[in-house]
């Protein structure tokens, strides 16, 4: 099988040439540029595309793919909302992904993030770096004894719900379906109750066109005033300029954010020699707003464990084994 591996950077080609030994009939060339109906053309004999979370795997991006014989897409991600699954269902196309790398790999960074927004880490390694040793500013809150919500209680969210217990917190949960492992250790209640109860929000869920902007201006009014926010999941679910008022008034206390609607042109990127208007740009200049990313799947362990699923995927595609369970998008 030739995989055309979109979007490569060193860390993947490390950490999938290091499992590349084990499938001898797998052959991977990687190139820098992304997925988009402008490059899908490269894919031009080749069995399957690799690629990431900002790919543009839109309905002409795969009409272009299948018009060269590409059978299959592997995402190297949990997340598919880079690929219209509805087009590549039609055009008969497999896609599948990686649904489970590293859980707690995500669910680290989150409260990572959190607790560096909230107790002001950022600003206070800032000062001692400048011989800035004074405390103006940089008062936090407590998280043990306060109650977390965490929207969507799957693998990562449940994760994040024995962190959050760890931590002395109370632990509120919302999901469409209840997760029965994490019995005890969370009080599910609906969206509305989570927002007007919680201390702290981690947003755990996919992205579809039904939750885009789930967190808007209505959602953030309902949210108690100083509340800390964390987005790992996906910049769709938060409606920015909402966000950026919520931070401005007060209501938000502090936000940790590894995603963000316009990540896309940004991300994986070096941008630093470049002026950036936009509303990430604001969001940094918050003194309270921690921003990374989209590095939460960033560790050994992940990166590891997503290149031997991505080709065990491959492997049972080309082998023709019946797919099934969660790596299967369609
Ligand atoms: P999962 O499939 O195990 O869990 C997702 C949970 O969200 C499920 O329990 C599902 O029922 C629930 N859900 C679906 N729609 C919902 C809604 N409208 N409201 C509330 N809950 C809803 O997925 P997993 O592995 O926990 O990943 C969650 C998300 O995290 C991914 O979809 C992806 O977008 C994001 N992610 C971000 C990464 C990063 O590097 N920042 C890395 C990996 C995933």
């Amino acid at each position: 099988m030739k995989i055309l591996f979109y979007d490569a950077r060193d860390y993947d080609r490390d950490s999938f040439d290091a499992q590349l030994k084990n499938y001898p009939n797998i052959k991977i060339d990687y190139i820098e540029a992304d997925l988009s109906p402008v490059t899908a053309s490269l894919a031009r004999g080749y069995d399957a595309v690799c690629a990431f979370v900002n790919s543009d795997a839109s309905a002409m991006a795969l009409e272009i793919l299948r018009g060269f014989d590409v059978k299959l897409v592997l995402m190297r991600s949990a997340g598919f909302d880079a690929v219209n699954v509805p087009v590549a269902k039609d055009l008969g196309m497999t896609v599948l992904r990686v649904p489970a790398y590293s859980p707690e790999a995500i669910a680290e960074q989150a409260i990572g993030l959190g607790l560096c927004a909230a107790r002001r880490i950022h600003k206070g390694y800032a000062r001692v770096r400048e011989n800035d040793f004074s405390l103006q500013g940089l008062l936090g809150v407590n998280l043990h004894g306060k109650t977390a919500g965490i929207v969507g209680t799957g693998k990562i969210g449940a994760a994040m719900v024995r962190i959050c217990n760890g931590f002395g917190m109370k632990v509120l949960g919302y999901d469409v379906y209840q997760n029965p492992s994490l019995e005890g250790m969370v009080e599910y209640v609906e969206l509305d109750e989570l927002l007007r109860r919680s201390d702290l929000i981690s947003l755990h869920c996919p992205l579809f066109d039904s939750n885009r902007h789930m967190i808007n201006a209505d959602a953030i009014d309902k949210m108690k005033d100083g509340v800390v926010f964390i987005n790992t999941a996906r910049g769709g679910l938060v409606d920015t300029k909402a966000l950026i008022e919520g931070i401005r008034s007060g209501k938000i206390g502090a936000a940790g954010l590894d995603v963000y609607e316009e990540e896309g042109d940004n991300v994986f990127r070096n941008c630093s020699n470049t002026i950036i208007e936009s509303v990430t740009s604001t969001l940094c200049s918050f003194p309270n707003v921690v921003m990374t990313s989209h590095q939460a799947f960033f560790t050994k362990e992940a990166l590891a464990s997503i290149a031997k699923t991505t080709l065990d995927n491959a492997t049972a595609f080309a082998n023709g084994e019946e797919l099934t369970g969660p790596a299967v998008v369609c």
